[in-house]
């Protein structure tokens, strides 16, 4: 497995499989690697032939007060993760490759960056549409791999692919969790274990709705109020928003269909947790 640093380094990589007519995946993360981004690999391996996984924590996604200092770094042990899943190559770029000194563009998706996390967040999206459009160019990958997780995250890249017309195929992998519901994310390991327990409320709730829409139940204001209740259970568990808004726009929508977001986020003591579910 190739350890690269440089963005010629990671397009000389690429090309080399273009050249023979091979096609390569690109699986962006952080680091702190889980389950969820392991699935998103093994998607990427059986997909494609030459398999990049980049780990950067991003500075310009995080808000001044958020937790970029303390955001969990494991390069060796997620090195050794990514070689046994036969990775070809890991793009560990030092923040100046990235953001060379005088850089003043930025990718702002307009409007969807605003909304969901967005509002909660000022700022994250245009962080992280910036630094996946500067990935997508550096690695020149035909598909690149997301997790469901971060679902507005999704709707933000897949609109910026589509208007920049990166000739890339971003590909969606389904959420994985924890034995007991939680969904993974790297903040897991910031909770407490009193904490760990609190934060299954955001699967319940889910898990609430999920079944009031298996009954027939359309309207988003019900669906939202069946979350809020389960909430309710757990009044340390502060809600940021609980929405249901249309995956493409995220838009709120009057009545839940096929296709319709419900996405939650929370704050379980000082970490902000999210998930959702995809209306069938
Ligand atoms: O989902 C993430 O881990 C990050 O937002 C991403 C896509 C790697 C951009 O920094």
């Amino acid at each position: 497995m190739q350890i690269i640093q440089t963005v010629a380094e990671l397009r000389a990589w690429s090309r080399e499989f273009h050249r023979s007519g091979k096609t390569v995946g690109l699986v962006p993360t952080m680091g702190a690697l889980h389950e969820g981004h392991l699935s998103l690999v093994r998607t990427a391996k059986a997909a494609c032939d030459g398999v990049a996984v980049s780990i950067f924590v991003n500075p310009t996604q995080f808000g001044p007060n958020e937790d970029f200092a303390l955001y969990p770094r494991t390069f060796d042990a997620d090195c050794t993760l990514l070689k046994a899943e036969g990775v070809n190559a890991v793009f560990a770029p030092a923040p100046e490759e990235i953001y060379q000194s005088g850089a003043s563009t930025f990718v702002e998706v307009a409007g969807l960056s605003d909304r969901l996390d967005g509002a909660s967040r000022p700022g994250h999206f245009r962080g992280v549409a910036t630094v996946v459009a500067k990935l997508l160019i550096a690695a020149e990958p035909g598909r690149a791999f997301f997790g469901q997780k971060d679902a507005a995250q999704v709707a933000v890249l897949r609109r910026m692919t589509a208007d920049l017309g990166l000739p890339v195929e971003l590909v969606i992998c389904p959420i994985v969790r924890e034995r007991d519901g939680l969904a993974m994310s790297s903040r897991n390991r910031y909770l407490s274990a009193a904490e760990r327990r609190q934060a299954l409320v955001l699967h319940r709730a889910l898990n609430a709705v999920d079944a009031l829409v298996a009954t027939g139940e359309r309207s988003s204001e019900a669906l939202i109020a069946a979350a809020h209740a389960n909430f309710a259970t757990e009044p340390s568990v502060r809600v940021d928003y609980i929405a249901a808004v249309d995956w493409a726009t995220l838009e709120p929508v009057q009545e839940a269909r096929p296709g319709t977001l419900i996405a939650v986020a929370a704050f379980v003591g000082t970490t902000r947790l999210i998930d959702n579910l995809v209306v069938e």
